[in-house]
């Protein structure tokens, strides 16, 4: 076996492992938290894309995800485990068909028992401006309408 042909693949699995532990994932989408960088393999909440849109709040298709896996999220009848633990972290990716990809990200994430609300919104360089907004304010006000089920619309395998 060449050595050297398997040295140069020790030192890029390296780098990229450094690179992880370092936060320099953050680069493939800069301006993004790194605990939501790994959003698009978390558990999809909906089938098919979203694209009603009863409210009017957030206008385009989109697709929501949670960082838990579905042993944790549901319970015993199919039902989401209520309430959602600390740490939980739900993402709304909005999406522009005409380019293809994410403009804007929803983020809702669960601390000390509160949600706290963000969002990010994608530059023409492809990072992201993030508005991190607390817990009190507007996002919350219309959420309350899904107080029943800690403030989350999206029910489990929408369609
Ligand atoms: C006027 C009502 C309204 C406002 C204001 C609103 N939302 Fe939502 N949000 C919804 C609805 C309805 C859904 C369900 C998906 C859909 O139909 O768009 C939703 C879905 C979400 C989701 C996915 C989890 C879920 O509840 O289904 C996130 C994350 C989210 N919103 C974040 C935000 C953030 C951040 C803001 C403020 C910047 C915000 N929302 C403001 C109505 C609202």
């Amino acid at each position: 076996m060449p050595l050297l042909r398997l040295v140069p693949r020790f030192i890029l699995v390296a780098v990229l492992a450094c690179s992880n532990v370092l936060g320099i994932a953050v680069a493939l989408a800069p301006g993004l938290p790194v605990s939501i960088t790994d959003y698009p393999k978390w558990t999809r909440l909906n089938i098919d894309r979203v694209t009603a849109n009863p409210t009017g709040a957030h206008p385009q298709s989109k697709d929501v995800y949670v960082n838990l896996d579905v042993a944790v999220l549901l319970d015993d009848g199919g039902g989401y485990a209520l309430p959602f633990p600390d740490g939980t972290v739900l993402v709304k990716e909005r999406n522009d068909v005409s380019r293809l990809l994410a403009d804007r990200l929803y983020v809702m994430e669960k601390q000390g028992a509160r949600w706290e609300y963000a969002f990010y919104d994608r530059q023409a360089d492809g990072s992201f401006s993030a508005s991190e907004l607390g817990a009190d304010n507007f996002c919350h006000g219309c959420h309350t309408g899904a107080r029943a089920t800690d403030f989350v619309f999206t029910p489990f395998e929408r369609r």
